[in-house]
């Protein structure tokens, strides 16, 4: 097979020989595993793309589109060999209209370049995941990945205009529209975002901006544990303002991020709140977030420390964004969830999570998008040998989500991590309608195989 995608799309764009160059195709950020590819394509056009598919279907290979590799649910893996097939180079920037409020890209351009793009021409391209420095957009497309600001801004779908995309046979289709309205035929735009690949290789994005808000203000309002925090959630949100983010830590979120570093939170804090507010007037926007610290004291906050500045603000996020990576440093083999609880449940779930934790032994920690209910509840352990309590603690957080009328994920995809949590979500009718699109649209099943819906059948 090598042989063969080199002579047809030179050596410059295959890799294969030297299982180094594989490696890194082999994994995402989620707990899966190693999955090496036998070949990986980095497609530099869209007639790469083309030829790819189109070599693949005659040979019946699997190709498994990648961009960054940042997943956190598998949904890159080459689970079944066959191609990697890399996006990365393909990351021009292709038109910026603020006229029109739209940009077109690759998708391989890195999400964080998307937003600057976007703010060199005064508007703003809102959806932020934690990764935005090193993840795709193309990546966010298929996992349709959402952020902080999802609370506000809504998630990468809501951005999404149109696509180009190549389909399982190379043939090449162009869904949704460059204006801003647009309802011709079924919503295919979005079917294929958050389709994880499965359906489709998108080659090219149509973005849509929406001004930028001129004043950003951030708060950190400090809880003596998670329930008050939740609480303040839910009471400010019901006060009727809504702040672009509303980010929660707990004592174990805390405790990581703590001790990385540069913020240092106040002694007793048992959990905390990162909020901010936006829009044009600053006063207003100050006023907004001056409420919101009332709410939370109220609610039971400790303290609510306002960002003095940019620098503040942005050391409140640095701190924010490595609660993860914080984590993964003290608990090596943590798994991180990204269930939706409805908002009015959180203080419940939260409780509820920490109670599952300790009937399985062990440690549940939960921070994230609290404003939308979006929690990343990450179960906490170092050993393999405590691999089976940890199963079984997912599935008791999985059932506890759903009896609370939540979702399994609500930015990360479905992949390989939680398909077999699916079934618990969606009824066996509406499983294999999803099966029958993916048939209609790549009838070999050659495109990243094994992805969303549950094996045994
Ligand atoms: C975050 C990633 C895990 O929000 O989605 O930190
Ligand atoms: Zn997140």
């Amino acid at each position: 097979m090598l042989a063969d995608l080199t002579a047809l799309l030179g050596a410059r764009k295959v890799r294969g020989a030297d299982p180094d160059d594989l490696a890194p195709f082999a994994r995402d950020e989620s707990h899966c595993g190693a999955f090496p590819p036998a070949a990986v394509v980095l497609a530099e056009s869209r007639a790469d793309v083309e030829a790819t598919l189109r070599f693949a279907s005659e040979r019946r290979i699997p190709v498994t589109p990648c961009g960054a590799r940042t997943g956190k649910a598998g949904g890159s893996l080459p689970i079944r060999g066959g191609i990697a097939l890399s996006l990365e180079r393909m990351d021009r920037i292709i038109a910026v209209e603020p006229g029109d409020g739209m940009m077109v890209v690759e998708p391989g351009v890195i999400t964080g370049r998307v937003m600057e793009e976007a703010e060199r021409v005064g508007l703003f391209y809102p959806p932020d995941p934690n990764s935005w420095e090193s993840c795709t957009i193309g990546g966010n497309v298929a996992a349709n990945a959402g952020g902080p600001r999802a609370l506000k801004y809504g998630v990468t779908g809501d951005y999404v205009l149109g696509l180009e995309a190549v389909l399982a046979d190379g043939e090449v289709i162009r869904t949704g529209r460059r204006t801003l309205k647009g309802v011709a035929g079924y919503d295919l735009t979005a079917l294929l975002v958050g389709s994880e690949g499965t359906l489709a290789v998108v080659t090219e994005i149509t973005l849509r901006l929406v001004p930028l808000p001129k004043a950003v203000r951030a708060a950190l309002c400090i809880f003596p544990d998670a329930t008050a925090a939740a609480r303040a959630v839910a009471q400010v949100l019901a006060a009727g303002i809504l702040p672009r983010t509303l980010e929660l830590l707990d004592d174990q979120a805390i405790a990581a991020a703590d001790s990385r570093g540069p913020f240092r939170f106040p002694l007793g804090a048992g959990a905390a709140i990162l909020a901010e507010t936006d829009g044009d007037d600053p006063e207003s926007v100050m006023a907004a977030l001056v409420r919101l610290g009332e709410i939370a004291v109220e609610a039971g906050a400790l303290d609510v420390l306002v960002a003095q500045g940019e620098s503040q603000r942005r050391e409140l996020w640095a701190t924010r964004r490595q609660v993860s990576l914080a984590l993964k440093a003290l608990y090596p083999r943590k798994v991180s969830e990204d269930i939706v609880v409805p908002r009015s449940k959180i203080p419940q779930a939260i409780e509820r999570f920490k109670a599952i934790g300790r009937e399985h032994g062990l440690q549940v920690a939960t921070y994230g998008h609290a404003g939308d209910g979006n929690l990343h509840t990450n179960v906490l352990f170092r050993e393999e040998e405590e691999r089976p309590a940890v199963d079984a603690c997912l599935e008791a957080l999985m059932r506890e989500t759903l009896a609370l009328g939540g979702t399994i994920t609500g930015e990360h995809g479905v992949g390989l991590a939680k398909r077999a949590f699916l079934p618990w979500e969606q009824g066996p009718v509406l499983i294999d309608l999803q099966r029958r699109l993916k048939a209609t649209f790549d009838p070999l099943g050659i495109l990243n195989p094994g992805k969303i819906f549950p094996e045994d059948r």
